[in-house]
């Protein structure tokens, strides 16, 4: 049967993060984290959870990598929890911390996986947060500390650092809307917080070249293409503000040094921009623009953007309408729009390589009778974007690897444990990892590094809730 075959060079992964999978909150002395502050507000968490034993991993870590090894992973990321390094977020370093993420990178080196970590996966060591957390400067300046000391015991096994994931989870999530630590909602704040991260990282890859001298440095975003209903005028500008504070609020930093103007119009107009005039010192624009060595990506879905500045009689019928099939996110399934998104990041912006960073999606199924967990939506999902990732390889995008999140059904943050992106399933009561038909799947297209030429049959629509991608 001929197959779509991906370069040999090409890397496949799994994704984790700390406060999601590693549990042992008091282990070790790590200090509190903002999540476990955030988990305790009565109401933050849909299933009233906490990441506090989460899948153990902490202790577990052995058994999950060597099913890593099973699965024949070329990668693995993961991240690195700041209050287990430096448990006040400055100062004074907590080794046993460290000597977790040495043998984890050991034993992930002695099964043949090259680790790629993430720095900051949102568990800001709460004692930074007293102090103002990302709002403030100085955390700018904890950060690069906190980079220091982590990639001085680390930068001689780790090829592969990921400044941050998705600044705009941690600068709209937790302090625009809210939902996520440390549960602010305030627009003024989210710009600073959004500014600090993005500095952050510019000030932080030069310190890891400098410790690291031949891994690779790049920051993950969480990118969505956004796609107007219809062509209305209305439905073109709700397209163009979306983008604007979505993508281009955190590109074009990053890979022009400056902010997008129209956006900065739309904040200024609310009223809110004056934030930007103090916030913004000279030179902090060129030091975010760093050159990297990648850009990473994580995709889950589109949005259809239906203006709701008119009344719905006044604008045009629309033209784009929803796929039937939703996740348990309620995120629609769409994997020509990962298609469009690398399409447009390599026009716009320009990036050396790209990963997908995270790709993935949440259902429920659990084990049968038989033991087995057949996920065919997840292999229908995981089947169509890897194709949509094959396809743009062969554009001669330069994409280097794809990380599906995630390895183990974890704590969804404001979700709790109620939704399961694993394609191992975790049974939260014995701490039992069983592979999932996905599992599967996956571990046969890694070991042939090619799929079917035809795609995994779509299953029947499964109903779900409605919603927008985070
Ligand atoms: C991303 C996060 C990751 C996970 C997935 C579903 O926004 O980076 O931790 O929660 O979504």
């Amino acid at each position: 049967m001929s197959t779509v075959s991906f370069p040999p060079d090409f890397l496949f992964g799994v994704a984790t993060s700390s406060y999601q999978i590693e549990g042992a909150a008091n282990d070790d002395g790590r200090g509190e984290s903002i999540w476990d502050r955030f988990a305790r507000q009565p109401g933050a968490i849909a299933d009233r959870s906490d990441g506090s034993v989460a899948c153990d991993h902490y202790r577990r870590w052995a058994d999950d990598l060597d099913l890593m090894k099973w699965l024949g992973v070329d990668v693995y990321r993961f991240s690195i929890a700041w209050p287990r390094v430096l448990p006040e977020g400055r100062g004074r370093v907590e080794s046993r911390g460290l000597d977790f993420y040495d043998r984890l990178v050991d034993g992930l080196l002695a099964r043949g996986i090259r680790p790629a970590a993430t720095l900051y996966h949102w568990d800001l060591p709460q004692a930074l947060q007293d102090r103002g957390g990302w709002a403030a400067r100085a955390t700018v300046d904890a950060f690069v500390e906190y980079t220091a000391v982590v990639v001085e015991r680390l930068g001689d096994r780790v090829a592969t650092w990921m400044t941050h994931n998705e600044p705009w989870c941690v600068s709209i999530l937790g302090h625009r809307s809210g939902e996520h630590a440390p549960g602010l909602k305030d627009v003024g704040t989210s710009l600073r917080v959004a500014h600090h991260v993005l500095l952050s990282h510019g000030r932080a890859v030069p310190v890891i070249r400098a410790l690291a001298p031949r891994a690779e440095v790049g920051i993950v975003l969480n990118l969505v293409p956004g796609e107007p209903a219809s062509p209305s005028a209305a439905d073109l500008e709700a397209t163009r503000r979306f983008d604007g504070e979505f993508n281009r609020w955190f590109c074009d930093p990053l890979f022009h040094a400056r902010y997008p103007a129209d956006a900065v119009e739309d904040y200024r107009k609310a009223g809110v921009g004056g934030v930007l005039d103090d916030l913004i010192q000279p030179g902090d624009l060129a030091e975010i623009a760093v050159p990297t060595d990648f850009l990473g990506v994580n995709y889950y879905s589109r949005v259809v953007l239906r203006s709701n500045a008119i009344p719905e009689s006044e604008n045009l019928p629309r033209v784009v309408h929803l796929e039937p099939e939703q996740t348990d996110m309620g995120w629609e399934v769409k994997a020509e729009g990962l298609g469009m998104l690398l399409d447009r990041i390599h026009r716009d912006w320009g990036p050396k390589r790209i990963y997908i960073a995270e790709n993935g999606c949440a259902y429920g199924d659990a084990p049968g009778a038989d033991g087995r967990v057949p996920d065919v939506r997840r292999i229908y999902f995981l089947d169509s974007h890897l194709r949509a990732v094959q396809a743009a390889v062969r554009r001669g995008i330069p994409v280097a690897g794809y990380f599906l999140w995630s390895m183990l059904d974890n704590f969804e943050w404001a979700y709790g444990f109620s939704k399961r992106f694993g394609i191992f399933w975790v049974d939260y009561e014995t701490q039992r990892r069983v592979p999932k038909d996905s599992a599967r799947w996956y571990r046969e297209v890694i070991a042939r590094r090619a799929m079917d030429s035809q795609p995994f049959p779509r299953p029947a629509p499964s109903t779900a809730m409605v919603g927008g991608p985070v």
